[in-house]
């Protein structure tokens, strides 16, 4: 099997996940919820993370603080062949910590400290880009914007397509990423970038229509949780449904789709095949609790798309 060179450019958080969460607190006010647990994340480790099990030769470019959590971050990476080399610990900075409120429908709201991660600087990706040739580089928004802005630029000059994940949710320019290869917001991430909340297909294709014409891409990928995945290309929009498993912890899921994606895509699947593979990937991802933990292997996730479409 082809084995791409993927380079993900991204944020390096250690997770606090609380399950049981019945409800948003107020000030002043302090919930009971079931349990916790300690697990590596950031958007941009899990997709590296994704990335390298299911088969991928992944670098990562990123930053942690030169603290335990940060080696914990590394070492997790390194265990599954990530190659390390270009993420920097930082000696004035913490390690980027998420605190994640899981409730037992398995979605989530999070307080995020970004950390080392909002020094990552553009010099630090353009050592990685000199250094190795890559198919892919996937990046997201926990970063400093010109950091995000830099990396596009710096792979267009190198003809390598850039894949952006559009999270967390907020509203950017999108002018320097204009022809990026592909955009992705789920659907909070859609909502802070367009304006647009998106309960049905006509308000999807509305959103999407507004992504294409700001950032004219090859393709804007709306993510929908368990409504699926919206894909327009500029001409014609298709929704690919979700597959229906037991929702425990959404954490991670929007980063195994993508990270899937990119990597059968590089792989020489089709379009339809590789977002079947991802959703299929992502499905598994949230029936499991934590980011990385609960990312599947290839076998995993082809064993599932078996089983699935046998029914
Ligand atoms: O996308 C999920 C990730 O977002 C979590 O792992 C958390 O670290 C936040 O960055």
């Amino acid at each position: 099997m082809i084995q791409p060179n993927i380079l993900v450019v991204g944020s390096m958080n250690m997770d606090l996940n609380i399950y049981g969460v019945p409800k948003i607190a107020q000030f002043g006010q302090s919930v009971g919820c079931d349990s916790y647990a300690y697990a590596t994340g950031g958007k941009g480790a899990n997709q590296a993370y994704a990335a390298a099990v299911q088969g991928a030769n992944v670098t990562m470019v990123g930053r942690v603080g030169n603290d335990s959590n940060g080696h914990a971050l590394i070492t997790e990476l390194e265990k599954v062949g990530i190659h390390t080399g270009f993420v920097v610990p930082d000696k004035d900075a913490q390690t980027g910590l998420a605190t994640i409120m899981v409730e037992d429908t398995g979605r989530y709201f999070s307080y995020v400290t970004l950390g080392a991660n909002n020094k990552l600087d553009p010099e630090d990706v353009e050592k990685a880009l000199d250094k190795i040739s890559f198919d892919m580089v996937l990046m997201q928004l926990e970063m400093p914007l010109e950091t995000v802005y830099r990396t596009y630029e710096l792979a267009k000059e190198r003809n390598i397509p850039v894949f952006l994940d559009a999270g967390p949710a907020m509203n950017i320019p999108l002018d320097r990423l204009k022809g990026i290869h592909i955009i992705s917001p789920n659907e909070a991430e859609t909502e802070a970038l367009t304006g647009i909340a998106v309960e049905s297909e006509k308000e999807a294709l509305e959103a999407a229509k507004q992504l294409y014409e700001r950032a004219n891409p090859a393709y804007v990928v709306l993510k929908m949780g368990s409504r699926g995945v919206y894909v327009y290309d500029g001409k014609a929009a298709k929704m690919y449904p979700a597959w229906k498993v037991d929702a425990i912890d959404s954490t991670g899921a929007g980063d195994t789709f993508n990270a899937s994606f990119v990597n059968k895509i590089c792989q020489g699947y089709d379009f339809d095949d590789a977002i079947q593979f991802a959703t299929a990937a992502a499905a598994i991802c949230v029936s499991r609790k934590g980011a990385q933990v609960s990312i599947p292997s290839q076998d995993e996730v082809q064993q599932f798309l078996t089983k699935q479409l046998c029914k």
